[in-house]
């Protein structure tokens, strides 16, 4: 069988799209149930926790904007994994996600599956900001 190249662009073109929006529609889930408590569910800063902490959530639609107009991926994923970052002044109000998947994802794949894991999970979050930006 002979498939010509444009058949198989496009049958690549579909194969990564569809992976990228598994991509998205993972971190929408995992922002829904861990970050939109504080954040909002459209990343404004305005979750039903914002006004019990001290220090306001950001507005996560705001991070390219902030940075000239480049989503800043490496540093939106240093922030919420949180195990890396040197600690500022203050207490950091944000929970350490790094820390707490990883408690989770070291019990069910171990040690070193359960790091890849934490990490693909951070990877979806950053991805899934990323689209947010406004
Ligand atoms: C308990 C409330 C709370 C939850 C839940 C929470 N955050 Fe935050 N987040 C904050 C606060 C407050 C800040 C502001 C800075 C600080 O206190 O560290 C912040 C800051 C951030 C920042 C840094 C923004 C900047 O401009 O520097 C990012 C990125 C972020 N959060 C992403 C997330 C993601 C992704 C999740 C879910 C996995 C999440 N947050 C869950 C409270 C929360």
């Amino acid at each position: 069988m002979r498939i010509s190249t444009a058949a198989l662009t496009l049958l690549l073109v579909l194969v990564q799209s569809s992976g990228w929006t598994e991509e998205i529609a993972y971190g929408q889930a995992e922002y829904l149930a861990s970050c939109a408590v504080c954040h909002g569910e459209g990343g404004r800063g305005d979750g039903p926790l914002a006004t019990e902490l001290r220090t306001a959530p950001a507005d996560l639609t705001m991070l390219s904007a902030a940075n000239g107009g480049d989503f800043p991926y490496w540093k939106v994923f240093a922030l919420i994994d949180g195990r890396y970052v040197v600690p500022g002044h203050g207490t950091r109000e944000m929970p350490v996600w790094g820390r707490e998947f990883l408690a989770g994802d070291e019990a069910t794949y171990g040690p070193i599956g359960g790091e890849a894991i934490t990490q693909e999970r951070i990877h979806a979050l950053s991805d899934y900001l990323a689209t947010m930006q406004r």
